[in-house]
């Protein structure tokens, strides 16, 4: 199914206003670093302990300056003639024009820059009109953080990979033994409100016996489970509460282009607490990361179709939160596709 150019243009420039997650911190160190965020190509360098993201274009001849370096940790150094750029992206020397002034155009377009959680966020828009995804389990000591880990890209739009972690209907038959029981197909009762310009909603399953949901000797076979999911239109925060404690997904989508998304993710819980058994939790989530993907890649249309066009038939009272978070979309102009 082809989608309109048009389409594509208005859902980059929706989503231009938000926070994206586009690197791990760690990564930003002594080298440029270039990537991709609603198609278009960026430059991420760390400059006099800054990171900054440019527009990955010489403004010389058009070479990508993520292929330079950084020179003495304060300039970013076109390889092809050796224009430097300072961390405002003005160029401060041009090798084959010394002594004589540099021409006031010769700068490249700087982009909205923070860090939070370990990652680099970038934002389009001439001015942000959204936080960055919130995860205060980050800073709470109560909590156990496993590493930040990076799952795809998937060639799936954002909403189709972030409503894959809201819906819970999915369980029983993606996730059998794990996440839902197959002989218990029933969904639970959702509670969906707004808060704060987020989207919540949640509900109470019983979830089949894994480390997630129970601990001890004696585990019965299903445990009741209470998640409470913590929604921005690019990122959902999974918080299941059961026997074993409160145990979190964060996950911040990033939206490299419309069917492409590299999700950037953590895990927390209260249980458990020794960093040794991070790895069994992380095998846990690549499992089900892996029985999501080929259901999530094979959706469409790529961007969801508008709710008015009941190209995809939502029941009720089972998709509530997902029929939820599709009219939030609408209203906040996330264009969809028919
Ligand atoms: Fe970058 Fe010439 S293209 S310096
Ligand atoms: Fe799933």
């Amino acid at each position: 199914m082809r989608v309109p150019e048009d389409k594509i243009e208005a859902y980059y420039d929706a989503l231009s206003a938000f926070w994206h997650p586009v690197a791990r911190s760690a990564d930003l160190v002594e080298s440029p670093l270039g990537v991709r965020l609603l198609d278009r190509r960026l430059v991420l360098a760390r400059l006099e302990g800054e990171a900054v993201a440019f527009e990955d274009l010489c403004r010389h001849l058009g070479a990508a300056l993520s292929i330079g370096d950084v020179v003495e940790g304060c300039h970013l150094r076109c390889r092809y003639h050796g224009w430097s750029y300072d961390r405002t992206g003005r160029c401060v020397d041009i090798p084959a024009r010394r002594g004589r002034p540099i021409p006031r155009e010769a700068k490249v377009r700087r982009f909205h820059t923070r860090e939070a959680y370990g990652i680099v966020w970038v934002c389009l828009a001439g001015e942000p009109q959204h936080d960055i995804p919130p995860f205060p389990e980050y800073r709470d000591e109560e909590f156990h953080k496993g590493p930040l880990r990076t799952y795809g890209p998937w060639r799936a739009s954002v909403p189709r990979v972030v409503m894959a972690a809201l819906d819970d209907t999915h369980f029983p038959w993606v996730h059998p033994g794990i996440l839902g029981d197959p002989s218990q197909p029933d969904p639970p009762e959702h509670e969906v409100w707004r808060e704060d310009g987020r989207l919540l909603s949640t509900y109470t399953m019983l979830q089949p016996d894994n480390d997630t949901v129970a601990s001890g000797e004696d585990r019965p076979a299903l445990e009741k489970v209470t998640y409470t999911n913590h929604l921005t239109p690019t990122s959902i925060r999974l918080v299941k509460e059961s026997a074993a404690g409160t145990y979190v997904i964060w996950q911040a989508s990033s939206p490299i282009s419309w069917d492409e998304t590299l999700v950037f993710s953590y895990q927390a819980r209260t249980f458990d607490r020794g960093a040794d058994r991070d790895p069994d939790y992380e095998r846990l989530q690549d499992e089900i990361q892996e029985q999501d993907r080929p259901v999530v890649e094979s959706q469409r249309p790529w961007l969801l179709p508008p709710l008015s066009s009941r190209m995809m038939l939502y029941i009720r009272p089972a998709d509530l939160p997902l029929i939820s978070y599709q009219k939030w979309l609408e209203e906040l102009g996330i264009p969809q596709q028919l």
